[in-house]
């Protein structure tokens, strides 16, 4: 018969045993003061939009204020750098890509970080197809005749991107390969500048993520050629696939999600992942990403585990596609 003594003692170290699975108090009452979410490319540009978008929401539910802070250079991986060395508090997050956290790392053999070791995936956000865009008066009508034009001129056309590793340099040089082109590519700091730059005719072409050309194509600012997916885009219905286009070959949708650092506490990114899966079910929050040709999420593919699945899906994708920079 266990003493009364014994009894409470090993009650005791029982409760002790289960403070160690109590959550933190710092993720109990989590958050307490503002979040910043960086972003690794310029303001006005497919992951600035995007994230926007659902952090707006995600500040309402958590009753916190969000700050943007675009910090832009090398493809992204800058900043995604500075994040993936920010503190785990749950205070510093970005949203990243399937270039930050995919394309870049065949692209950049000494990236300061990896995607699936330097971070705790938190929520995917929105797939965003590919389009093949030009500037209005690029002589080109369709992909058939753009295809023919830049092998012609292979020497003499350029593409704008967002730097080595972003999506659109990415996607673009799966679409160079592919025909087999090595034009001049044009650098800027994401692809808001880039579109800016391609509506006024400075640059030729650009693969870029959907969210950034609808309002350009639908003000017949830029042209587009072909959208990369199975299907057409509800929100282009005149833009033809690029397999109805005559290049099958080039499938291309890219994706961006929130990451938070390494060892972020489990609570903070469950607290997170809700707040970003009520965001994705808000009508208004779903009509605008839908009304920029966002993908929105499956409720399969909403949590952490799946977020990390696709990023290791996607590296195993882009890394034999893509060259290390030389
Ligand atoms: C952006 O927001 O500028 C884009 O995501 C950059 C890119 O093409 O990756």
């Amino acid at each position: 018969m266990m003493s009364i003594r014994s009894l409470a003692g090993a009650c005791l170290s029982a409760f002790a045993a289960l403070g160690a699975f109590a959550v933190p108090a710092s993720a109990q009452n989590y958050p307490t003061r503002t979040i910043t979410m960086i972003v690794p490319f310029a303001a006005g540009g497919p992951t600035d939009v995007i994230s926007r978008i659902v952090t707006a929401h995600i500040a309402q539910t958590l009753g916190q204020s969000i700050v943007i802070e675009n910090v832009v250079g090398a493809g992204g991986t800058t900043a995604t750098t500075r994040a993936a060395r920010a503190a785990n508090d749950g205070y510093t997050l970005v949203t990243g890509h399937m270039g930050t956290h995919a394309a870049s790392v065949p692209l950049y053999p000494k990236l300061a970080y990896h995607p699936e070791k330097d971070f705790e995936p938190v929520a995917l956000l929105a797939g965003t197809p590919i389009l093949i865009l030009a500037r209005k008066d690029f002589p080109p009508k369709d992909l058939k005749e753009f295809i023919a034009y830049v092998k012609a001129n292979a020497e003499k056309v350029n593409a704008a991107h967002a730097g080595i590793g972003s999506v659109s340099h990415a996607s673009c040089e799966l679409l160079n390969s592919i025909l087999d082109i090595k034009p001049v590519g044009v650098p800027f700091n994401g692809t808001g500048p880039a579109m800016n730059a391609l509506v006024a005719g400075q640059v030729d072409y650009m693969c870029d993520q959907i969210v950034n050309a609808v309002p350009q194509i639908n003000a017949g600012t830029i042209k587009a050629y072909a959208v990369a997916t199975p299907e057409r885009n509800p929100s282009l219905p005149n833009v033809p696939t690029t397999t109805e286009a005559g290049l099958p070959a080039f499938q291309a949708q890219a994706w961006n999600a929130i990451f938070a650092p390494k060892g972020t506490s489990p609570a903070i990114i469950a607290t997170l992942n809700a707040a970003a899966i009520k965001a994705l079910d808000d009508e208004n929050v779903r009509k605008r990403l839908l009304e920029l040709g966002s993908v929105i999420p499956a409720s399969a593919n909403r949590t952490p585990e799946a977020l990390a699945t696709l990023v290791k899906n996607e590296i195993a994708k882009w890394t034999p596609v893509l060259k290390p920079a030389t």
